[in-house]
């Protein structure tokens, strides 16, 4: 048994890919180092663990001084001495220390990073990669749900669902995936420069185009055409990230959607015919973050894989009232919307014991950490969310997923449309 024994926890402020300020932790164990970095959700759920930010004009409001202080001044000292593993009695120390529900004192960033440095430390210790030292059997490498037209809160554009999805269902292996995703993305930045010109060539926070557009069929149609022009017809089924509590509007209870309000009932019938139309097999936060009994409609009457990411935020509680209800039959997971990566691990073990599956999911503010890899394949979850394969901070998740990929060897599964449940499925 190593020596896992924490000597030093240190943590300071480094830049997301907006250029935003977040927490880095370094957790030191029995001599050896483990560093994460923290994400930030820009389309976030009002039910997510509290992400801590300064306020004031430094960095326009967004520092995390104040998160960076309590992990060196008040962690640090408090977990000094004890052991980085196992994580799930790290966690709760850290949990208790906060002592809120939703991790506003000590702030989810602060406690999150924590939790992932001391997971990395303790891996390093073991001297194993940390999806093989989290599971024994990881195994599975995730389909991506790449994210190839941006809108919502993501882009500056008029389209209201926030991630168009394109997913090679069909590919051999890992490499394959991200072939067919940038030869689908090449085609489609020609048609829409023919469509609207250069303007349309403009990205997202996620790195997906964010053309001129309000209509989601059309959106949809582009991203078929190109996917027909790059001759990927048979391996590609398609999804979508609505994000539709931040087109709700409460007072009225419709959604404003390009420039049409719809009711519940609306809007389900929107996606019933994009699902007809578009062979659609995956939908994430159809309608707002609290119409369970919506979801349950919408995924009773859909037959697709309906994912619950504002709905659930990663939270036991909330999944559990989900499953309940029969809203969704998937968790989108993330992990600083729940702040440890022990409450996470739960949240993705209570989703498989109910037949939801799980998609490990990025934020829409990342750094160079690709910490999800891992998680994904710890989790064989078989499908995985972080965005077009075109910038630094999502790539470094797919080179990741390449290098696990071959450190598995013939051990590793990428899974097709026929050989795993976890992968919807046209
Ligand atoms: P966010 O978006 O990280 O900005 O919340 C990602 C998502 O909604 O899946
Ligand atoms: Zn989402």
């Amino acid at each position: 048994m190593p020596d896992l024994s924490i000597s030093s926890i240190t943590a300071r402020e480094v830049l997301d890919c907006r250029g935003l300020p977040t927490v880095q932790v370094d957790v030191i164990a029995g001599g050896v180092l483990g560093r994460a970095d923290v994400p930030s959700g820009r389309s976030t759920g009002s039910y997510e663990a509290h992400e801590l930010r300064d306020g004031g004009a430094r960095f326009g409001g967004f520092g995390v001084r104040t998160a960076v202080a309590n992990v060196n001044d008040r962690i640090a000292p408090h977990l000094i001495g004890h052991d980085v593993a196992p994580q799930r009695a790290l966690d709760a120390a850290l949990i208790e220390l906060d002592g809120t529900d939703d991790k506003s004192a000590l702030g989810a960033n602060a406690i999150l990073g924590v939790s992932l440095a001391a997971a990395r430390a303790a891996a390093a210790a073991h001297e194993l990669p940390l999806y093989r030292y989290l599971n024994a059997n990881a195994h599975v490498l995730p389909v991506p749900q790449v994210n190839l037209i941006n809108g919502g809160r993501h882009a500056s554009n008029d389209l209201d669902f926030q991630e168009f999805i394109m997913i090679p269902s069909g590919a051999e292996s890992m490499l394959h995936a991200l072939q067919i995703a940038t030869e689908v993305n090449l085609q489609l930045g020609e048609i829409l420069l023919d469509k609207f010109g250069k303007a349309a060539l403009n990205t997202g926070d996620e790195g997906g185009y964010a053309p001129p557009l309000s209509d989601p069929e059309e959106a949809l149609g582009y991203l078929h055409e190109a996917v027909g022009r790059a001759g990927y017809d048979d391996l590609v089924s398609y999804g979508l990230d609505c994000a539709a509590t931040h087109y709700y509007d409460a007072a009225t209870e419709t959604y404003l959607l390009a420039g049409q309000r719809h009711d519940r009932a609306g809007m389900i019938e929107l996606y019933q015919r994009l699902i007809a139309r578009f062979g659609i097999v995956t939908i994430e936060d159809p309608l707002h973050e609290d119409d369970f009994e919506g979801f349950a409609e919408l995924t009773a009457a859909s037959g697709i894989q309906i994912v619950g990411d504002d709905l659930f935020v990663t939270n036991p509680a909330r999944l559990a009232r989900g499953i309940e209800a029969g809203a969704a039959n998937s968790l989108l997971w993330k992990v600083n919307q729940i702040g440890t990566l022990s409450e996470a691990l739960d949240a993705a073990d209570q989703a498989y014991r109910h037949d939801y599956t799980v998609v490990v999911s990025e934020r829409s503010g990342e750094t160079e950490d690709a910490i999800i890899a891992d998680l994904s394949v710890a989790l064989n979850a078989g499908q995985i969310k972080t965005g077009a394969p075109v910038r630094g901070e999502r790539t470094a998740k797919y080179n990741a997923l390449l290098l696990i990929a071959e450190e598995l060897g013939t051990a590793g599964v990428y899974p097709t449309r026929t050989g795993s449940p976890t992968v919807p499925v046209g």
